[in-house]
């Protein structure tokens, strides 16, 4: 007995050494921590539990049966984070470069049934060369395994992905597939085709760090959430995340305690800029109305002329959706667009609340936007919108105009409650814009133009610009003082609690994609 319980510790220990200690130096070199230490520090202390600690591949080319790391270059398992049960796959770069066997992939799969049967989140912590090539098409075919499992798991449980080394080729699609991707900069990278491939094909000269690197990714493809400086950065990020997501999507958004005070906020009262014009930066308000510190801001630099996040309004978690004066006006574009689309379906998903504040001039025009299809990704935000079912409030600010009041959780696509404050102008265009239009005549009739322009601009803003036209018909719900806003919101929210909406019996929707 006692042999074979020392047999065990023995095999438990080659498990442990991963690739062995020069192949763990050589990723303590690279500023990247190992497999296991990530899942150290990722967990809650002494809750982790390995499933498949001793599977070995079956591959029997190039040598390969000579060639047994137990575990086979993947970790997996379930533990807690504050708590809560998670199921994490985490790719040991010290074992063939974390490279994706059959069984390396099974080992993911069983772990993925395991977490859609259980209502969990699943971490995937990945830095892997990408399919173990002495394989071939078994690896492709465990990769396809995970992607269809991915896609079986969206919207049922939360999926994050933590790139943390390198991501090519096929390995991309599971990430891109699930909720969430955080990248650590300088150290991991993402891309379908690497440099090397990209200068035969296109002759384009790129390194890795600019073709996929954390901060390309974060601001010009949208592809990552969230860049992290550095892996201990970016395990925080995942805990965070999760602190406001529910296991699964037939539970409620969690919550923290919250104790009642004083919600009014007359710092509101003296903030709109008394020129429409004038940019400001709705962080400012989002973090005036929602609880002290509790806003974690989601694709922070991309697409910036809107800004999506994480927040808490007494306690409870919400997804805050809001047009940005500061960059381009807040214009909606392509990827604000999509941006926006892609956070309202999640929050929608797991039964996040959403809230909207808008102040928006309208759709950006250009051939650029025009040519590469604002119809369609415009339309992915409306149509995002228009059929979540979660509590829904709008607040709009300044501007609502034209298509984008509309789009931007109007009464009429089914927001529940719509507040606006005094400021707010609703309208179909701005009235400089809108007078050029409609008194084209009169203004080319006058001597002085200008000065008829002027007036006939008054004329349209002193009955469009502003939100009691809308407020008349019942589009707005209240014309709310600035300084009440985060009352109103918990109040509203806290009726809208018990929320229920059943859309039309379909297989699923066509989203225009
Ligand atoms: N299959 C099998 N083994 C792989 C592998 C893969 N896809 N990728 C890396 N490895 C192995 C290497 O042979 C090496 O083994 P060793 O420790 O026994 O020497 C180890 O992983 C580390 O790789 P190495 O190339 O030394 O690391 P690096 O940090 O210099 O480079 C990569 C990392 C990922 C850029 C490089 O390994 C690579 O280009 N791999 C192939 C990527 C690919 O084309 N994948 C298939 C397409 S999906």
């Amino acid at each position: 007995m006692k042999k074979k319980i020392e047999t065990l510790k023995q095999r438990r220990e080659q498990a442990l050494l991963g690739g062995g200690k020069a192949r763990i130096e050589a990723q303590h070199k690279k500023g990247k921590l190992t497999a296991r230490e990530r899942l150290h520090f990722l967990l809650d202390e002494g809750s982790f539990q390995e499933i498949g600690m001793l599977v070995a591949h079956r591959s029997t080319d190039f040598g390969m049966e000579k060639e047994h790391y137990p575990g086979d270059g993947v970790i997996t398992g379930y533990g807690t984070i504050g708590g809560r049960t998670v199921y994490v796959f985490s790719q040991d770069f010290t074992v063939f470069g974390g490279s994706l066997s059959e069984t390396h992939a099974e080992k993911i799969c069983k772990l993925m049934d395991m977490a859609m049967k259980n209502g969990a989140p699943v971490i995937g912590l990945n830095d892997s060369g990408g399919a173990r090539i002495q394989e071939g098409v078994v690896s492709l075919g465990g990769y396809a395994d995970i992607f269809f499992r991915n896609t079986m798991a969206s919207g049922v449980i939360p999926q994050l992905s933590a790139i943390m080394g390198p991501c090519a080729g096929g390995a991309v699609y599971s990430p891109a597939i699930t909720d969430f991707i955080l990248m650590v900069e300088h150290t991991s990278y993402m891309f379908v085709t690497g440099p090397n491939v990209v200068k035969t094909v296109t002759h384009e000269v790129v390194t890795s760090e600019e073709l996929g690197g954390a901060n390309t990714h974060a601001t010009k493809s949208g592809v990552t959430h969230f860049a992290c400086a550095n892996e201990i950065d970016a395990i925080q990020h995942l805990k965070k995340l999760l602190s406001y997501i529910p296991q699964n999507c037939e539970e409620r958004a969690p919550s923290v305690p919250y104790e009642a005070g004083n919600e009014l906020r007359p710092k509101l009262d003296t903030f709109m800029p008394e020129n429409a014009s004038q940019p400001y930066d709705i962080r400012e308000i989002i973090n005036q109305v929602i609880d002290a510190d509790s806003f974690l801001e989601v694709h922070k630099d991309f697409a910036e002329n809107i800004v999506v996040g994480f927040a808490r309004l007494a306690g409870r978690s919400i997804g805050v959706v809001a047009n940005q004066p500061a960059f381009l006006a807040g214009v909606l574009d392509i990827h604000s667009s999509t941006k926006g689309a892609r956070f309202v379906r999640f929050c929608d998903c797991f039964n996040i609340p959403l809230l909207v504040f808008e102040d928006v001039p309208g759709f950006l025009p250009g051939t650029d936007q025009e040519w590469n299809a604002i119809i369609t990704n415009g339309a992915k935000l409306l149509y995002a919108f228009c059929e979540a079912t979660v509590p829904r409030i709008t607040v709009i600010t300044r501007k609502a105009y034209g298509g984008a009041y509309d789009v931007m959780n109007s009464k009429h696509i089914g927001a529940d409650m719509n507040f606006a404050w005094p400021t707010a102008e609703i309208a179909v265009m701005g009235a400089k814009g809108a007078a050029e239009i409609i008194f084209k005549r009169e203004i080319n009739a006058a001597e002085d133009k200008e000065a008829k322009w002027l007036e006939m601009e008054k004329i349209y803003s002193d009955k469009f610009a502003n939100p009691y036209r809308a407020a008349e018909r019942g589009f707005i719900d209240e014309v709310i003082e600035p300084a009440e806003t985060r009352q109103k919101l918990i109040f509203a929210f806290k009726m809208l609690e018990n929320k229920v909406v059943n859309l039309p019996r379909k297989k699923h929707g066509n989203i225009p994609l």
